[in-house]
């Protein structure tokens, strides 16, 4: 990649704890003085704003429109922050990628190889994909205590599908992180695998 930045991107299903992971790499990587930004998918965008919008109606959307959105918001999200900051040798700490796009709508039927090859067209490649794992169920219980059990049932069945797909995703990018370890031991993995990468990279040592 000719870019100066890093590219470390966390994924994972619902409730695998994302978000808390995500916050404590960006502390970690500036106190060490190291450029870190933070941003996320669906982004903060018109169309990332739209897609938290229609989540709230489910059923709204065909797969192929859903695909369409993420798809609009991941071009947005690459022209305006991605790539400009890559280009300025920021560490970018990507809270959801392309790889949520292939695990869920793939897990709606969708072809994944035709999603991973309309991505790979205009969106950077990570230096790093950490994918925290959790079942589904357990990842749900994390989450929403108070929904009916009906919609749970039916929600965890879809995330026992997109789990198996991040789990396929396999090679020397992707770091497979069993997320039912305490949060400590999963930002130390993180952490110490990202300074790994970081201390390879020219531009950053
Ligand atoms: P997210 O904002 O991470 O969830 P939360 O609202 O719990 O913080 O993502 C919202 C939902 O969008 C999540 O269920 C995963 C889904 N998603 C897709 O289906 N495809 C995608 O390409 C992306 C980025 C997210």
């Amino acid at each position: 990649m000719s870019d100066k930045g890093v590219l470390i991107v966390i994924e994972g299903i619902d409730g695998a704890g994302k978000s808390t992971q995500t916050k404590s790499l960006l502390r970690k990587l500036r106190a060490k003085g190291l450029p870190a930004v933070y941003f996320r998918e669906p982004s903060r965008g018109k169309w990332g704003r739209e897609l938290k919008r229609l989540a709230q109606q489910a059923g709204s959307l065909t797969p192929e429109q859903e695909l369409e959105l993420f798809q609009k918001d991941r071009r947005e999200n690459v022209e305006k922050n991605l790539r400009p900051a890559l280009a300025a040798g920021k560490v970018i700490v990507l809270d959801r990628y392309f790889f949520s796009t292939i695990a869920y709508q793939g897990a709606k039927g969708l072809d994944r190889d035709r999603i991973r090859r309309m991505n790979e067209r205009f969106a950077p490649k990570p230096d790093l994909v950490f994918i925290l794992d959790i079942r589904a169920g357990e990842g749900l219980a994390r989450i929403s205590g108070r929904r009916k059990k009906d919609v749970l049932f039916e929600r965890e069945s879809y995330l026992a599908k997109v789990r198996r797909i991040f789990l396929s995703f396999r090679g020397a990018r992707f770091v497979q992180i069993d997320a039912r370890q305490s949060r400590r031991d999963v930002a130390r993995q993180i952490y110490d695998k990202t300074m790994l990468v970081l201390s390879k990279k020219p531009s950053c040592s």
